[in-house]
């Protein structure tokens, strides 16, 4: 698979696909770097449908990095109720608190710059970069894993093959359209390029899919026997 041959029809797909949600910017309108950061963190543990609800009652109660930065803790985590991992509540405050403090009360638009706030790790550092300020990163989560391992056929298992799988991933990245890149990818994974039967006949890159052509797309990526 070459970049050209996946990032066109994958975009193309995206396009005609994008799912409304509500921290995701509408075709043509600038994403809103506050709720993308807080969305990538709900994300990260909790499915799509339990986060619905929690991401637009929390951004009822606190808008902007200002108003959180404000919050008291006991109300942040009490909000965070049966999310799971309070880590990430925790660390939510204390970013909020540095960007108020130290970024005149905006998130920094480099995936390095993000990657010296609480709680951004790989993953959240190179999401945030690409979807809130179109920054070409890599952007691998357990969704995006599984559609590369399948494109290149990648033979080395889990936890070890991540590797390579980040590496395929970085060549197929696009430098425009990075975030909807990104997205289109996850979308990819959840809705057809599904763990156990994928949907090749409606996979708009199945064309350059080593997986598919050797026939066992599911069997991708390979896991280490126990
Ligand atoms: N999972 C994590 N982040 C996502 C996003 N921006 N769109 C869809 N699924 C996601």
């Amino acid at each position: 698979a070459k970049r050209r041959d996946v990032a066109a029809p994958l975009l193309d797909w995206y396009d005609r696909n994008r799912r409304d949600l509500p921290w995701r910017a509408k075709a043509g309108e600038a994403p809103d770097p506050y709720r993308v950061w807080l969305s990538e963190v709900m994300l990260q543990q909790t499915t799509v449908a339990t986060v619905r609800p929690r991401f637009s009652a929390w951004i009822t109660r606190w808008p902007t990095f200002a108003a959180l930065a404000a919050a008291d803790e006991a109300d942040v985590m009490a909000a965070w109720a049966g999310l799971g991992y309070y880590a990430r509540a925790r660390n939510l405050l204390a970013a909020a608190r540095v960007i108020a403090a130290d970024h005149g009360g905006a998130l920094p638009d480099t995936e390095a710059a993000l990657r010296a706030l609480p709680g951004f790790g790989d993953y959240t550092a190179a999401a945030v970069a690409a979807i809130a300020f179109g920054r070409r990163a890599v952007v691998v989560d357990a969704n995006v894993e599984r559609v590369v391992a399948r494109l290149f056929a990648i033979p080395d298992p889990l936890p070890g093959g991540r590797r390579a799988i980040r590496a395929a991933a970085d060549t197929i990245t696009p430098d425009r359209r990075a975030g909807d890149f990104a997205q289109a990818m996850m979308d990819l994974g959840s809705a057809i390029c599904t763990p156990r039967r994928p949907r090749c006949l409606l996979c708009p890159i199945a064309d350059g899919c080593a997986a598919r052509s050797l026939g066992t797309p599911e069997t991708f990526p390979v896991k280490k026997p126990k």
